[in-house]
């Protein structure tokens, strides 16, 4: 055991590092020097994150979680406790993948989607809250959302509701921490060259049969979203490039990258027309309509 609780080390777990987006943050925490717990249902890729980063000099530990099942993830935050003393830095990074148009989702695509990306990050987060608490100094939680909650798309619908829910659980939540120095970014990558399609379905429960992959949703997707598979798709080395600074500033939201600006500002100024169309109806002491 290395207990890092004085010697100014932070700790970060990571979720999801087996591959991906996870491992690239936890190429940048330890390239900072920080130690890292990377964790996945993926023991080896968990395991392979952690090798590269002792290889290249730096510390880390790795365990296979399996976010549906919230007693794996009590007991990775027991082994990392052991092993290196808290948590200052929790990145909940996981999230599965699962095409289809609403009517042909099924209600095992749902409940799988759900409960890995919303309830799976929820208890990732109520499990590692009692390690970053009784550490000091700066803390910080980062939840992995996605931009399709800035620029959703057809076919999608399963995926981008767990996101939204992300989202409003990631508000939520830095306004409550907020008084105990613990922060709380919510990242939106955009498209990034991973497994996520073929880890979605390794990481699906068989019992819920499988997961089902049809190139026209997509090409849909795409389409609907106005991006093509080449122009809008970079690493995931790419998209942490400054992931520490804005953590470093406790911005409430990181992009990486894609170019959807134009149409977040037209939905919300969709969204304040609709604010400004009540202006002057809003009168709620007169009567019911
Ligand atoms: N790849 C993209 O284009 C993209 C875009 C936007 C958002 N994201 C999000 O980025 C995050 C990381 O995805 P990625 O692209 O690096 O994919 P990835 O497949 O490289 O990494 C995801 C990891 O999560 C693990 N995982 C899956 N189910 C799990 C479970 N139940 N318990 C524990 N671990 C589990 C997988 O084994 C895998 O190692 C996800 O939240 C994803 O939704 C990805």
């Amino acid at each position: 055991m290395t207990d890092h609780a004085a010697d100014g080390v932070r700790v970060v777990v990571i979720t999801g590092a087996g591959s991906g987006l996870g491992a690239a943050m936890a190429g940048v925490f330890a390239a900072a020097g920080d130690a890292v717990a990377c964790l996945d249902i993926d023991a080896d890729g968990a395991e392979a994150t952690a090798k590269a980063v002792r290889e290249l000099g730096g510390e880390a530990m790795s365990g296979r979680v399996d976010l549906a099942d919230p007693a794996s993830l009590q007991a990775a935050a027991e082994a990392v406790q052991r092993r290196f003393g808290g948590c200052d830095v929790l990145c909940a990074n996981v999230g599965v993948q699962q095409f289809g148009a609403i009517d042909h989702l099924s209600a095992q695509d749902w409940q799988w989607v759900l409960s890995v990306n919303v309830l799976g990050t929820v208890a990732t987060v109520t499990s590692f809250l009692p390690l970053l608490r009784a550490r000091s100094g700066r803390r910080h939680i980062v939840l992995t959302a996605s931009s399709s909650v800035l620029n959703p798309g057809v076919r999608l619908g399963a995926y981008t509701t767990s996101k939204y829910a992300v989202v409003g659980f990631g508000e939520t939540l830095r306004m409550e921490l907020e008084q105990e120095g613990i922060g709380v970014s919510i990242l939106f990558p955009a498209g990034m060259s991973t497994r996520h399609l073929e880890s979605s379905r390794l990481a699906r429960p068989a019992q819920l049969g499988p997961s089902l992959l049809r190139n026209e949703d997509v090409a849909a997707m795409l389409a609907s979203r106005d991006m093509d598979d080449k122009t809008n798709v970079v690493t995931p080395e790419f998209a942490v490039r400054n992931l520490l600074d804005d953590l470093a500033r406790n911005e409430p939201y990181i992009v990486t990258h894609g170019g959807y600006r134009d149409a977040l500002v037209r939905r919300q100024e969709a969204f304040v027309a609709a604010y400004d169309r009540m202006a002057g109806s809003n009168d709620v002491t007169a009567p019911a309509r």
